[in-house]
């Protein structure tokens, strides 16, 4: 069985990183992985030094591991244009031109553009048969998974917009065909057919998420991240869906007992206060901190990669997807 492991959190906090690492942690095992990365800006290309497409493509170098970039404002584009082809081919001209208006600024919209990516997420879990474990680089946002943790309303609003469509169908039909063969107009409705399947993806999305997938948050050992991450918890919680860990990146090292420069005070300083932290983080919040990364002083790609990664020791095993420990 596929498990599909999700790393959020805020940008630049580590998540491209981590995600990368935890991926040969898993290849290392002797699993069939696929990294999936959807930020276009630093991601899984520079990290491999490698340029990845829509598609699973093999990452060099490590047997066993493919990825793919999936890039958002790419999917928004596909998105609304097919939208448009559909409804050129149903509406009059003046109408297409002012649902054309209505459907760019809907695209403008702030959920779009996750709406789009959560529906690429869902197609890759459908194809990802061929993997044992999937690695996205970003986990879906609040609002999507709010809408996942609240099936019964997705469903009754799909519902209710179906129904809406039937009843405007049926007045068409009667309108236009004067009640001859009513069904045939509604069989074929592109519309229709459209709501169905989003019910289906969403019902199917929710499934996988609860029974099949992992979360982990990445985050910094600073105040903000840590506000961010209690939040982004919640919003898990919400959705009742297992956070199996945390995972603390950028720690300050320690200098060598033997030095006492103010470079080695300042450094002192700074471990002392990101172990305040750490110890907040671990009485605090509802999650256990799985793994803790040191910084590094140059970006981690290559050996540095595989440096990080035996610094992560969590969630290997088959079972990642069931209860929320770590292992
Ligand atoms: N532990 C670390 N030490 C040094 N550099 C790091 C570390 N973790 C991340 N980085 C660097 O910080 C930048 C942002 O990390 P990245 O993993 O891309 O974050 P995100 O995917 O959350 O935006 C990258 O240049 C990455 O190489
Ligand atoms: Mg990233």
């Amino acid at each position: 069985m596929t498990e599909f492991v999700f790393f959020g959190g805020k940008g630049g906090v580590g998540k491209t990183t981590v995600s990368s690492a935890y991926a040969l942690n898993c290849v290392d095992a002797g699993l069939e992985t696929l990294v999936v990365s959807t930020d276009p800006a630093h991601s899984t290309a520079d990290v491999f030094d490698q340029e990845f497409g829509d598609e699973p493509q093999p990452v060099e170098g490590y047997d066993g591991l493919s990825a793919l970039e999936i890039d958002p404002e790419r999917e928004v584009q596909d998105h609304l244009q097919g939208l448009k082809r559909q409804l050129n081919a149903q509406l009059s001209a003046t109408m297409v031109n002012e649902v054309d208006v209505q459907l760019e600024m809907a695209h403008q919209t702030p959920g779009a553009y996750e709406a789009a990516l959560f529906d690429r997420f869902v197609d890759v879990m459908r194809s990802a048969e061929p993997y044992d474990r999937v690695v996205f680089d970003t986990s879906p946002t609040g609002s999507t998974l709010r809408l996942l943790a609240l099936p019964e309303l997705l469903e009754n609003w799909i519902e209710r917009l179906m129904d809406k469509r039937e009843r405007s169908i049926d007045l068409y039909e009667k309108a236009a065909i004067g009640n001859q063969e009513p069904r045939r107009v509604m069989d074929g409705d592109p519309i229709l057919a459209r709501l169905r399947e989003r019910k289906e993806r969403f019902e199917f999305a929710g499934e996988v998420l609860r029974d099949e997938a992992a979360f982990y948050l990445v985050m910094n050992p600073d105040e903000l991240s840590i506000r961010e991450t209690e939040r982004s918890l919640e919003t898990l919680e919400d959705a009742a869906l297992p956070v199996h860990g945390l995972v603390v990146n950028r720690l300050t090292p320690e200098p060598d007992s033997h030095e006492d420069g103010r470079g080695a005070r300042y450094l002192r300083q700074r471990v002392a206060t990101e172990r305040d932290r750490l110890e907040r983080i671990e009485d605090d919040l509802d999650a256990p901190v799985v793994a803790t990364i040191e910084t590094r002083i140059e970006e981690v790609r290559g050996s540095l990669l595989e440096d990080v990664a035996g610094e992560l020791g969590f969630g290997i095993a088959a079972g990642a997807g069931e209860g929320a420990s770590g292992d």
